[in-house]
């Protein structure tokens, strides 16, 4: 398991992140966000679109499940779920939506953590954490599997040290 942060300081740059990371995503991932309300989800979903290549308008799955976007330029499709209405992983079950860990798209999960128990283990976890302090920073952690092969350099830019991530977790 490798874990890296990352730190946002705006919306932008937390577009721009999300962005990088969509070119680094590859059929079959699935990426689980975990993060407060309002902690930036949505917004570096729709990053990860545009990194995609998705042109399909993007809207806030906040009272739908799943947003489904066509393959763009990056010829995958995206699978945006929001599970923050279900209630436990039984209503993912019932409603059919492990079959979408099982196809060529990528699928991300805003709330991830209400379903967690029926996550494959090579899902992507990324921790959103806010400080009260500091209303417009974002500091990101990343857990992925030590044998995938997502390239993490895209991510540089936004990388934070050790030292920098304060007492988080
Ligand atoms: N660095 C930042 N990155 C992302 N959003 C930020 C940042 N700084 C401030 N914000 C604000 O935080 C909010 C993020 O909203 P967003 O809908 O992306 O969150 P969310 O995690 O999807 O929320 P929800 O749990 O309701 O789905 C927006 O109001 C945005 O303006
Ligand atoms: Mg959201």
């Amino acid at each position: 398991m490798q874990e890296k942060f990352y730190q946002t300081n705006s919306v932008e740059e937390t577009y721009l992140f999300g962005e990088a990371l969509g070119r680094c995503l590859a059929a079959g991932d699935v990426l689980a966000l975990d993060g407060e309300l309002g902690a930036g989800k949505t917004t570096i979903s729709h990053g990860i679109a545009k990194g995609l290549g998705i042109t399909s308008p993007i809207s806030s799955p906040t009272f739908t499940l799943l947003f489904e976007h066509p393959a763009g330029t990056g010829n995958l499709p995206l699978f945006h779920f929001d599970a923050y209405r279900l209630t436990d992983e039984m209503e993912w079950y019932d409603a059919g939506f492990m079959d979408y860990f099982d196809n060529q798209g990528v699928v991300i999960i805003e709330w991830a953590s209400k379903i967690k128990n029926v996550l494959p283990p090579t899902a992507k976890w990324l921790y959103i954490t806010t400080d009260l302090v500091k209303p417009n920073q974002r500091i990101f952690r990343l857990n992925i599997e030590c044998d995938s092969s997502f390239n993490l350099e895209h991510l540089t830019a936004w990388e934070i040290t050790q030292e920098l991530k304060l007492d988080l977790y």
